[in-house]
């Protein structure tokens, strides 16, 4: 399990004791006279959401669908904020997401993201991400399961709570399946408490489907479902510049169609994943680039540094064995 994003002071968190905390209830309680106008520019810059959003575009190659949607939900979050501010109750909606695609596509990432979105907007507390998997949440053994489970989702709460695989959940071959209670405890803290949790089921669309229509309970409490598609090889190779140039590489210009060439190869070999593949790819360029350095000795300059060469790729296996 794996916990992500910085604890904040968000909504009904109060700092400085009993009369700030009476003082920030009579701020939020005051409701706006009906001829009242709010300045929704102010509203926006105030939130900073649109920092997070931002982001989002730049740090990510492609996934246009999913930055619409995200940035919907900001702007319906935004507006429940200024409805509210009238006293106009709609409730909160309902974000319990899915989020579909193969490995390495950027799901977690966004969740991320999305957790810090969420907790801008004042829909969560704390806006950190706990990551688990079946096994963070399924014991072994009768009794051990729902201890698991609530023992994570307290960690969640305030947060997002991201089951990756959530699939593995459902094991259709074994009704007595401790993946059962597991699950139906998710059902109820999802439906009771989601003002303070957003759960984010992740993995294969092919399976998810099915999940879903084994576990109807599930698929009808779940608001958004996002796809994120395989990336194409221009996307992937944009998402490598990205990579080394965060981390203070860039590439030889005789490296660049090696890159290329590389990106490829590993496409069309087993277990590749998307954007996980390439930055795996560029680990081991670095590693292919410190050893050249230091095998030729000598003095180094920055571009030494800071220049992964073709042959820091055509290391890989991916290009077969070398003579
Ligand atoms: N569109 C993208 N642009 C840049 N980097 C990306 C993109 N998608 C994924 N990555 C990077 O690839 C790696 C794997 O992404 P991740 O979110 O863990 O994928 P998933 O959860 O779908 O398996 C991370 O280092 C992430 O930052
Ligand atoms: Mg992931």
């Amino acid at each position: 399990m794996t916990e992500t994003g910085s604890a904040r002071v968000g909504f009904g968190m109060r700092p400085g004791g009993a009369a700030a905390a009476a003082e920030e209830e009579a701020a939020v309680v005051e409701t706006l006279p009906p001829d009242a106008s709010i300045d929704l520019a102010e509203e926006r810059a105030e939130s900073h959401v649109d920092e997070v959003l931002d982001a989002l575009d730049r740090e990510l190659v492609g996934l246009v669908p999913v930055k619409t949607r995200i940035r919907e939900i900001a702007a319906l979050l935004l507006v429940d904020r200024m409805r509210a501010r009238f006293g106009i109750d709609s409730g909160r909606p309902n974000l319990h997401m899915c989020f579909t695609g193969s490995p390495g596509t950027g799901k977690t990432t966004v969740a991320v993201r999305l957790a810090e979105l969420l907790h801008r907007l004042g829909y969560v507390r704390r806006g950190h991400l706990v990551s688990v998997t079946r096994d963070d949440l399924v014991g072994q053994y009768v009794g051990h399961t729902a201890p698991k489970t609530k023992e994570v989702l307290k960690r969640a709460m305030g947060g997002v709570l991201f089951i990756d695989e959530a699939y593995y959940l459902y094991r259709a071959e074994n009704e007595r399946d401790y993946g059962q209670e597991a699950i139906e405890i998710l059902l109820q803290v999802m439906e009771n408490q989601r003002d303070d949790l957003v759960v984010v089921l992740a993995g294969y669309k092919d399976r998810m489907d099915s999940f879903f229509s084994s576990n109807p309970g599930m698929s009808s409490r779940i608001a958004h479902h996002i796809d994120f598609p395989d990336y194409a090889a221009d996307e992937l190779e944009a998402i490598g510049t990205m990579m080394m140039e965060r981390e203070g590489y860039k590439l030889d210009p005789a490296a660049e169609p090696v890159f290329r060439d590389y990106v490829e190869r590993r496409r069309a070999q087993p277990r590749f994943a998307n954007a996980r593949s390439v930055r795996n790819a560029i680990e081991r360029a670095r590693l292919r680039h410190a050893n050249r350095l230091l095998d030729a000795g000598g003095a180094v300059d920055l571009a030494a540094l800071t220049t992964l060469a073709a042959d820091d790729f055509l290391g890989s296996r991916v290009f077969g064995p070398r003579p």
